[in-house]
């Protein structure tokens, strides 16, 4: 299994503070945000990871984080050269992830879960990690019935269940297939999501409930919010 960061994207609900630099290394609490994504890849016991981001900004991924070594990791870096959507970014992991299964988190993501027992025991299709939270809205939301996911809407303005896709997913190496026959969505992106209602349809993908606290931080809200949890929650970064 091998483990993909996402950190692209322009950070544009973040203006001004990601005018210069990326939206994943700006701090949460007292780490870059980028650490706790890389601690929760490195708590599941993953030691491969690419990190892929935008052409502004590779090299000071490169500057922060280097080969890796300080963690115990092989770190691996790769440019999407126009911001085109999480699924385009994950395309770009094809050669790096050469016949393995890969986790793949956002770079934005901040989890108190571990997740070595559900990333140890996938075998194949996808996995989707879901969370309660007050606003689904803003994310892509879980269509469930008898238990099972049936479909995952993006943002939708009338979200049929209170449970959000989290930025964190395990899929088998014939996701590149599948984000082949992507098309781009109305704000021109290539969705995750349509990646999800594909495995969704093929019966494929499993679901999670994560039990901790989780939070995204691309907002000013998230941002506050995520910084304000890992003090509470004593959220470590070990590094
Ligand atoms: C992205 C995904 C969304 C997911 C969210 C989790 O949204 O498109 O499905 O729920 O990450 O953080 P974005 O952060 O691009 O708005």
């Amino acid at each position: 299994m091998k483990g993909v960061i996402l950190a692209g994207g322009d950070g544009s609900r973040l203006f001004p503070l990601t005018k210069v630099t990326n939206k994943h290394l700006l701090p949460v609490y007292d780490k870059p945000m980028i650490y706790y994504p890389l601690q929760t890849l490195i708590d599941a016991g993953i030691k491969d990871v690419l990190i892929v981001s935008g052409p502004r900004h590779t090299n000071h991924f490169v500057n922060l984080l280097g080969s890796g070594k300080e963690f115990g990791l092989k770190l691996s870096y790769k440019t999407q050269n126009k911001a085109g959507g999480i699924a385009q970014a994950l395309e770009l992991a094809e050669n790096f992830a050469d016949d393995d299964s890969v986790v793949v988190i956002l770079g934005d993501n901040i989890f108190e879960d571990n997740f070595k027992k559900e990333i140890e025991s996938f075998k194949e299709g996808g996995k989707i990690f879901l969370k309660k939270v007050q606003n689904p809205e803003r994310f892509g939301v879980a269509e469930i019935k008898n238990n099972e996911v049936i479909r995952v809407e993006e943002k939708p303005k009338k979200p049929k269940t209170n449970f959000c896709v989290t930025g964190l997913y395990i899929y088998d190496n014939k996701v590149f297939d599948i984000i082949k026959t992507l098309k781009p969505s109305d704000r021109g992106e290539l969705e995750i999501t349509d990646v999800n209602n594909t495995y969704i349809k093929q019966k494929k993908m499993k679901s999670y409930f994560v039990k901790g606290f989780w939070s995204d931080a691309g907002t000013f809200e998230s941002l506050y919010r995520a910084s304000k949890l890992v003090k509470e929650k004593n959220i470590k970064s070990k590094y």
